[in-house]
């Protein structure tokens, strides 16, 4: 399974590229306004920076919802850097504009993927990823990863060659979770990639380790 941070902040992008477990960077509206990055010049060169950092593919989702404003704005944004994909909402102009940019040769991800039939609709526009938005359905009482398992499974059963990329992930156990039921790509916060890392009894051995040494080193 790959890993994506999913953050537009460019220290963070940086600490998980250091960590060396990371596959690439996901980006959404609301993300860039939490860094305040405004401005089209702004977002464009913000975007170029997070390709310097990472190796993999960054995601940068269309502003427009009409579809000739979806293509120019997504021909635009794939022209920027190669690891760009361009991300598009699944409406019925994004579906178009997965078709439109697909045939072009160009990576998308179709974003607020809340059900099978979203996902179904994405994959046949031949869009690059589809991204289920776990957390959101967890918030409305409707199990996230189950719909992971769902998407996962058709698409192995049918030949969709379209990755699933679990965004909207809160938590280490998302993450788990996402392993268990065959996810392409994980986008994570990099307080859920760092979570994984703890364990108490790792922080005890560690801790025992260090003192049987220097209880025989220091004599
Ligand atoms: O990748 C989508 C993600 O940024 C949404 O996460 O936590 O706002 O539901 P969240």
């Amino acid at each position: 399974m790959k890993f994506f941070i999913d953050t537009a902040n460019l220290e963070q992008i940086k600490e998980a590229q250091a960590m060396g477990i990371l596959d690439g960077v996901t980006t959404n509206p609301s993300l860039m306004a939490k860094e305040g990055i405004s401005g089209d010049e702004n977002v464009l060169n913000h975007y170029k920076a997070i390709c310097e950092i990472v190796d993999g593919d960054v995601s940068a989702e269309v502003i427009a919802t009409d579809y000739e404003g979806m293509i120019k704005e997504g021909e635009m944004l794939a022209a920027l850097h190669p690891q760009i994909v361009v991300k598009v909402p699944i409406t019925e102009n994004g579906i178009k504009a997965i078709k439109y940019l697909s045939g072009k040769n160009i990576r998308t991800n179709c974003t607020l993927i809340f059900s099978t039939g979203q996902a179904l609709l994405a994959a046949k526009a031949g869009a690059t990823y589809v991204s289920p938005f776990i957390g959101r359905l967890d918030d409305n009482s409707t199990d996230g990863i189950k719909l992971i398992e769902q998407i996962v499974d058709f698409f192995n059963y049918y030949g969709y060659e379209t990755q699933v990329l679990a965004a909207s992930i809160r938590n280490t156990m998302h993450i788990i979770r996402c392993l268990e039921v065959g996810a392409d790509v994980a986008t994570c916060p990099l307080s859920a990639i760092k979570g994984l890392l703890n364990h108490p009894l790792t922080d005890i051995g560690l801790a025992q380790f260090l003192a049987d040494h220097k209880r025989v080193n220091n004599k």
